[in-house]
């Protein structure tokens, strides 16, 4: 199986030396990389600035910006029969970057920012031939937050994790998730390590090919 994953965050300049950006440590998505990786897929790491140390068998790609990350899923995504969305897209960036360092202010400073483009909602279902995992981190109103992203943005399943608390999801080493699937289906993994909670959503992917690639046949 060739599988895509996006992880860690994005960075939008704000100018030279400031950027707008998230807490996302990139943990969940270099896990399934990780797990993608034992069971023999082949794998390319689409991955934001991160700390961590990418997978030697991952052909990795990096990016910094938003605009980055959609050029990147759409390149890699052609040739691939999964992809797994993980990274936490910066959902503005500012309207433009200024090439010099803005002075400091005395007044209220506002910076005028645009919405960037979704990634997963711009890959039409019908222009794709690949599986669509999207991930959903929610504070609150979990279900009805992820199953509306899950049809929104076109996904085939959207695993969706609670990141209200700091023992789970966001920079921690353990997640918790439910994975919603667009039949109406969802299946819970239990608090784990992300390396097992990885390990899991690797096995639920791999069955969904498979389902798919009998209905082919
Ligand atoms: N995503 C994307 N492109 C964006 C923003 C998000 O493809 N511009 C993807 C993420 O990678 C993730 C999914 O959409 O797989 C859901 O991301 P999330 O941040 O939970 O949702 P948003 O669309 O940003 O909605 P909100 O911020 O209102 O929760």
């Amino acid at each position: 199986m060739r599988i895509v994953v996006t992880a860690g965050p994005t960075r939008e300049p704000i100018d030279p030396v400031r950027f707008i950006s998230n807490r996302s440590s990139g943990k969940m998505g270099y896990a399934i990389a990780e797990a993608a990786l034992e069971r023999g897929d082949v794998v390319t790491l689409i991955s934001g600035p991160v700390a961590i140390t990418p997978p030697k068998e991952a052909a990795l790609v990096q990016i910094t910006t938003s605009d980055e990350l959609y050029a990147a899923v759409h390149q890699h995504v052609r040739d691939a029969d999964v992809l797994v969305m993980c990274a936490a897209v910066s959902d503005y960036k500012p309207t433009q970057a200024a090439t010099r360092k803005l002075e400091k202010q005395t007044r209220d400073f506002s910076l005028p920012l645009t919405p960037t483009r979704d990634i997963l909602a711009s890959l039409a279902r019908e222009d794709r031939s690949c599986l669509v995992v999207g991930f959903a981190a929610e504070t609150h109103d979990l279900e009805t937050r992820a199953r509306t992203k899950l049809a929104r943005k076109n996904c085939d399943m959207i695993v969706a994790n609670d990141v209200s608390g700091t023992d789970l999801g966001m920079e921690s080493d353990y997640n918790a998730v439910t994975v919603f699937f667009a039949n109406g289906d969802r299946k819970q993994i239990t608090r784990a390590k992300k390396r097992i909670v990885a390990r899991e959503l690797m096995k639920i992917i791999s069955e969904m090919i498979e389902k798919r690639l009998t209905k082919k046949t």
